[in-house]
């Protein structure tokens, strides 16, 4: 296959390098660009043809359906891994031993405090605040309690600041959901796994003994996997960009959190429940809102269908489907919006509007069932997102400073007023 593209303009030919990805991926380097051409660049809103970067950390095939982190498959990693196996394995780029585990896990615990003053912060928003936006916002208040997170010149620094995020953020999205529910706040318990910990501080009771329910930790443990990176997306692209500024770890993660609470993003988890929600009480007519959903005049979009990648079905969506059977069997659960939800993928997997546009369930469509049936609130799925992305988020920062890339600045197409003289208030 050729390495090299040829561009003409106004009879001029450019040669630009094609560049071709471990898994045959092939892109066009327009580095020089600019340069060559005496100015003219490339426009691509959404960038959904242009790469912003080379990385060694998540392979997804949209055509195929494939996810796979360090080259691992999600389905495997979903079965067989912890997450904070996955979450190692994301940063570090190797699954770890277990000395390797075990010294992150500790070192991950010795950080698990968070400042009292944090409190300050959280007590100054209303009840009626979305967690995300209280999680953002404790996330950059961290940096005020550790200056020392904000410069990452030597791999301790990064290492040390990495297990800080990973140690506090936990704290601050339990704490957020304690708040939404008029809670005491809970410190954890350092002898609780990761996940088990995360589960006891969102819902242990002041007045009884927490107990463990691994069918409730295991169902956790494997959306918070499903959900821990997935490449280029927009909430990874904010963490990038905002980070590529050599603004610190924590401030470019709570930039990323505004980003991943879009309803296009990963706010679609909530937004998706809502809107089975609001099918179940309109009688279930299912094919009322498939109408809507394709009717260019209605604003309605099926939530948790379609993905700029997946074209085909996102794997994460087939895993969550399946556990969500599991977990509401095993606990017993009858959740109607299931029914409903697995009566939309059907109707919309026999219509043209949706096959045609390749538009399937992604890993939003199911997750709001579990999390439901988990006794999260609704406010809170897409603070489970964020815990699950935050791993990838780090390590995508991570392999963007490694790689020592620039500041992201796009060009743009200027379409405004040529040149105008100033005119005086009185003349205007
Ligand atoms: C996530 O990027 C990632 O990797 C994200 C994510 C991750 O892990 O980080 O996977 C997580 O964000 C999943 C996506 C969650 N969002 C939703 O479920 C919201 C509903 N979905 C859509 O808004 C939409 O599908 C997007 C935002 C996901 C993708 O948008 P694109 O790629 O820009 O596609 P598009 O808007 O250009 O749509 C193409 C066509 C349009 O119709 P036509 O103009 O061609 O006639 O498909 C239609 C759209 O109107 N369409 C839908 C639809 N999604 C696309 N029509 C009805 N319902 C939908 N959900």
């Amino acid at each position: 296959m050729a390495d090299k593209a040829t561009l003409t303009i106004d009879g001029q030919s450019y040669e630009f390098p094609i560049i071709t990805g471990t898994e045959q991926e092939r892109a066009i380097d327009i580095k020089t660009l600019r340069g060559a051409t005496g100015g003219v660049t490339t426009i691509d809103p959404g960038y959904k043809n242009t790469g912003s970067c080379q990385s060694a950390i998540t392979f997804l095939d949209g055509e195929e359906g494939i996810l796979r982190y360090r080259g691992y498959a999600i389905e495997a990693l979903a079965e067989k891994a912890s997450f904070l196996e996955v979450a190692y394995l994301l940063i570090f780029g190797e699954l770890p031993t277990q000395v390797q585990l075990d010294k992150f896990d500790k070192d991950i615990k010795a950080e698990s405090h968070v400042d009292e003053d944090m409190k300050k912060i959280l007590d100054g928003f209303p009840k009626s605040a979305h967690p995300m936006g209280v999680l953002s916002a404790l996330t950059s208040a961290l940096i005020a309690f550790n200056p020392s997170s904000v410069n990452v010149d030597s791999e301790e620094d990064m290492y040390r600041t990495i297990v800080k995020l990973l140690a506090k953020f936990p704290v601050l999205a339990a704490w957020a959901m304690r708040k939404k529910k008029s809670q005491p706040l809970d410190y954890g318990d350092n002898s609780l796994g990761y996940v088990e910990n995360l589960h006891k501080m969102m819902f242990a009771k002041p007045n009884e003994e927490y107990k463990v329910d691994k069918a409730v930790i295991d169902a956790l443990d494997k959306l918070l996997i499903l959900h821990a990176d997935h490449e280029q997306n927009c909430s990874t692209s904010t963490v990038r960009m905002v980070g590529s500024s050599h603004a610190g770890l924590f401030a470019s993660i709570s930039s990323g959190i505004c980003a991943l609470w879009g309803p296009l993003h990963g706010g679609a988890n909530q937004a998706v429940i809502e809107m089975l929600e609001s099918i179940k009480e309109d009688g279930g007519d299912t094919k009322k809102y498939m109408a809507k959903a394709k009717d260019k005049e209605d604003p309605f979009r099926l939530m948790g269908f379609g993905h700029r990648v997946y074209k085909n079905f996102d794997p994460r969506a087939k895993i969550i489907k399946v556990a969500a059977d599991d977990v509401l069997n095993q606990l017993g659960i009858e959740d109607p919006v299931l029914d409903i939800a697995k009566g939309l993928e059907k109707e919309a997997l026999e219509d043209s509007y949706f096959v045609d546009r390749k538009l399937y369930p992604n890993v939003d469509f199911y997750s709001g069932i579990i999390y439901r049936a988990l006794d999260i609130p609704v406010e809170m799925f897409t603070v489970m997102f964020a815990l699950g992305r935050l791993p990838g988020w780090i390590a995508q920062w991570k392999e963007m400073r490694e790689n020592k890339e620039p500041i992201g600045r796009p060009r743009q197409v200027y379409t405004g007023e040529n040149f105008r003289e100033f005119k005086e208030v009185s003349k205007r």
